[in-house]
């Protein structure tokens, strides 16, 4: 039986995190230079029906009997077993390597249970299209998440640039002009539910304050989105700007995320916000020109590591 491998991309969210739990549109990207592949290969002397699962990046290696029922990895198996409804699953072990940073904010969970169930349940014969693994996935997130938005597991699943709206269909952004996004790893990791529980006990004192401040995200995200489409790049920064400062207002981001975000300015970004949960992670950072000097002074100033990735509609695995 030959081996399955898949990869998935990290994402980045562009403009509309938190906001868009609460309904409003927000816009994410695929990020290609950084990944996290699942192995299913047979297990030709495992016990019949055993599921090995190796994941060195967390030292583990165990057999999925082993773990938690809730567990993320048991759980994106399960759901993949319990979707063919079969009796016994051919033994097989299961190798996760990532190298997108965990807790970053750039979609490292959902790329992980994306490519195992792409991968096993191909080695099950049973190839799902996109859709199938997104709603997979977003099963998976709501575990590591509690109320995900499902933008994660949409743009991972789908590989494109997404303009997303919980419960509406979701739209595959035209990108009139390519452009590009320095992402800076702050180096203190973030927890994505804990970030979106806090913005919900605070939503909840003052309602009104709080569906304001979304609201104006979702409106930008809306021009945004035509910036985007009609080929002006450069102007999206001020808006990256705007975003960045009502997060700060719905207590998302930190002192060094405030630094990073401000050096990047100062050195010459045309924008920059926090990107994703917030409460660590990283940094996103519109850039056109002196990109390397941009890296090089925020490698200077606090970011553990630098990125950069386009927004196109070019970039694609597959
Ligand atoms: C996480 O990547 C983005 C959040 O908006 C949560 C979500 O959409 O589920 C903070």
């Amino acid at each position: 039986m030959p081996a399955f491998s898949v990869t998935s991309p990290g994402k980045i969210i562009l403009f509309g995190e938190h906001a868009v739990v609460y309904g409003e549109p927000a816009i994410a990207t695929p990020v290609f230079p950084t990944q996290a592949k699942a192995i299913v290969s047979a297990r030709i002397q495992g016990k019949p029906g055993e599921i090995w699962i190796e994941a060195p990046d967390i030292s583990l290696s165990t057999s999925i009997d082993q773990l938690e029922k809730n567990h993320p990895l048991r759980s994106a198996i399960q759901i993949v077993i319990g979707d063919k409804d079969l009796d016994q699953v051919p033994s097989c072990n299961i190798q996760v390597i990532s190298e997108i940073p965990p807790s970053s904010g750039m979609g490292s969970s959902a790329a992980i249970s994306i490519s195992i169930i792409r991968a096993f349940s191909a080695f099950l014969g049973n190839r799902l299209n996109d859709e199938q693994v997104s709603n997979f996935a977003y099963e998976v997130e709501k575990i590591h998440h509690g109320t995900p938005s499902g933008i994660d597991n949409t743009v991972i699943s789908y590989q494109k640039p997404v303009y997303y709206r919980k419960g509406n269909p979701f739209e595959f952004l035209e990108i009139a002009k390519e452009f590009y996004i320095l992402i800076a790893y702050s180096g203190m990791p973030g927890n994505t539910r804990e970030a979106v529980e806090g913005v919900r006990e605070r939503w909840q004192k003052e309602p009104d304050r709080y569906n304001q401040i979304f609201s104006r995200i979702g409106e930008i995200s809306q021009e945004a989105k035509v910036i985007i489409e009609t080929g002006n790049p450069d102007h999206l920064g001020s808006l990256m700007n705007e975003n960045h400062e009502l997060l700060q207002e719905i207590g998302v981001s930190t002192p060094e995320l405030d630094q990073l975000v401000f050096e990047a300015r100062n050195a010459g970004a045309l924008g920059a916000k926090l990107s994703g949960g917030g409460l660590g992670g990283h940094i996103i950072a519109l850039v056109k020109s002196n990109i390397d000097f941009i890296s090089g002074e925020l490698e200077k100033k606090g970011a553990i590591s630098t990125l950069i990735t386009p927004v196109t509609n070019r970039n694609s695995n597959r």
